[in-house]
């Protein structure tokens, strides 16, 4: 049985993300988001309402209904071990992002030998971060098209109570 983690920060979820989650289903056998607890220094939300927020956002597509979404609590590989995952799925939405996933996905397969495998994003989706995504509700702007329900709620409650 192939199993892939889709990992990240997650604060929060978007669009761009569920489309790779998506599409990594097709890929392999089971799928499992992993949140990283510690990834955001300066998260928005709480890893907590990182994992409700996903779990919401994978349930409602029927797509993405069987993928399992967890904490990540320490080191990538380790979790990749615990769910017998050998490769981790990335999107990648242009070069910055290659620049920076490169690194990781080569120090992960030197730590454990598990494999990342790079999903070019959606052109639709290509300006879709989740840093822009709270910056744009911290000044009161639209969201809604940008993030799945669960998320724009969560962001919007947390910048009115929080930020
Ligand atoms: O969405 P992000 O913030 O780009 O994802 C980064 C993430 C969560 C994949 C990375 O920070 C990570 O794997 N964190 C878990 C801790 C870890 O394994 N660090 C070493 C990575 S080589």
């Amino acid at each position: 049985m192939s199993i892939a983690v889709c990992p990240g920060s997650f604060d929060p979820i978007t669009l761009g993300h569920l489309d790779i989650v998506r599409r990594a289903n097709r890929l392999f056998d089971v799928v499992v988001v992993g949140v990283a607890r510690n990834a955001a220094k300066n998260a928005l939300l709480t890893a907590d309402e990182r994992v409700e927020v996903a779990r919401a956002a994978v349930a409602a597509d029927p797509d993405t209904a069987d993928v399992r979404v967890d904490v990540v609590p320490g080191l990538l590989v380790d979790f990749c071990r615990e769910v017998g995952a050998l490769a981790v799925v990335k999107g990648l939405r242009g070069g910055a992002d290659f620049d920076g996933e490169q690194p990781m996905a080569l120090m992960n397969r030197h730590l454990s030998g598990v494999e990342t495998v790079f999903l070019p994003a959606e052109q639709q989706h290509a300006h879709v971060a989740s840093s822009l995504v709270k910056d744009i509700a911290r000044h009161g702007g639209p969201i809604d098209d940008l993030v799945p329900s669960a998320a724009a709620e969560a962001v919007r409650s947390a910048v009115a109570h929080r930020a």
